[in-house]
């Protein structure tokens, strides 16, 4: 029986995808594989795999058996893919990119998608693009700031259609497992355009506290995020972002391929409310 190779398996979207296919028709990649990636509760958990998709030579036995890749990029830059998408070669890929190379972002991260959604569609026998937008999962970094001082300070980014990660999975786990989006390049939205005070308002209606969102000068960002850890080409990309028009977009990708509307962020928070309390 073939398997499908599910990379990032161990991250937000990977988990919620690991958990809606059946275990024995998947191999989970990480460079940890001895860590405890069994879904707990289930008896006989998927195959877990070693590889990194920084050192694509590595890949071979995560391939082995392997007719389809759910393939995401954690770089900030396109180098390795080339040689990736080599190592998968002819098989089917299902890529998760950004909505931003839709709206046509030309900032490092959408400059990045926007390359390896073209290697993807050069060496692949079969692909589907899932051009996600915000992923609601990214506000868990707030959890530190809500949970001692109740302010979340950061730099002002337009308010996007923010999408529950088991919605982008939902829509992965078809592509992955039907014939009808080959070729399609699919923007995965939630339900409405929601800005980031709205966001924190709704993590505080989910746990039962005030909370309110302080837009930080774009040079005190950058300097606090560098200070942070951050990359600098990924703060210049969230930077890149400061002063931009709201984006109206919202698609009906995830009701259309699942048949359930998009979740609100506010299901959201309410689901993760333990994390921020
Ligand atoms: N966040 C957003 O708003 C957004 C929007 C659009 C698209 N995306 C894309 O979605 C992807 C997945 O997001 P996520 O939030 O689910 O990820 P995440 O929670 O940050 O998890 C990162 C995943 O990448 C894996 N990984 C990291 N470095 C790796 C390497 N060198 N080789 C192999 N695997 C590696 C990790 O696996 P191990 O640690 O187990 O190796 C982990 O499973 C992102 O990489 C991004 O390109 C994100």
């Amino acid at each position: 029986m073939t398997k499908i190779l599910i990379t990032g398996a161990t991250g937000n979207v990977g988990r919620e995808l690991t958990a809606q296919l059946p275990a024995d028709a998947i191999r989970l990649l990480s460079r940890n594989p001895g860590a405890d990636q069994s879904r707990p509760g289930l008896v006989g958990g998927p195959e877990v795999v070693g590889g990194d998709l920084g050192l694509p030579d590595g890949l071979g036995t995560a391939l082995e058996g392997v007719d389809t890749v759910f393939l995401i990029w954690p770089f900030l830059s396109a180098d390795a893919a080339d040689g990736v998408l080599a190592e998968i070669g002819r098989r089917r890929v299902v890529y998760l990119s950004s909505s931003g190379v839709s709206e046509g972002h030309d900032d490092p991260i959408n400059r990045m998608h926007a390359e390896l959604e073209r290697l993807v569609a050069a060496h692949a026998a079969e692909w589907t693009i899932l051009r996600s937008n915000t992923i609601a999962s990214n506000a868990r970094g707030w959890a530190g700031q809500i949970r001692s001082t109740g302010v979340v300070r950061g730099p002002d980014i337009p308010a996007t259609a923010v999408v529950h990660e088991r919605d982008v999975a939902s829509v992965a786990a078809r592509a992955l497992t039907s014939d009808g989006l080959n070729g399609e390049r699919l923007v995965v939205t939630g339900p409405a355009v929601i800005s980031r005070a709205e966001q924190v308002a709704a993590i505080g209606a989910a746990i039962g506290r005030e909370l309110r969102f302080e837009a930080v000068a774009a040079d005190d960002a950058r300097a606090q995020m560098l200070a942070d850890g951050r990359p600098a080409a990924l703060v210049e990309a969230l930077l890149a972002n400061v002063g931009r028009p709201a984006s109206g977009l919202v698609t009906t990708t995830v009701a259309g391929l699942t048949g359930v509307p998009a979740r609100s962020f506010g299901a959201w928070a309410e689901e993760r409310a333990g994390e921020f309390r």
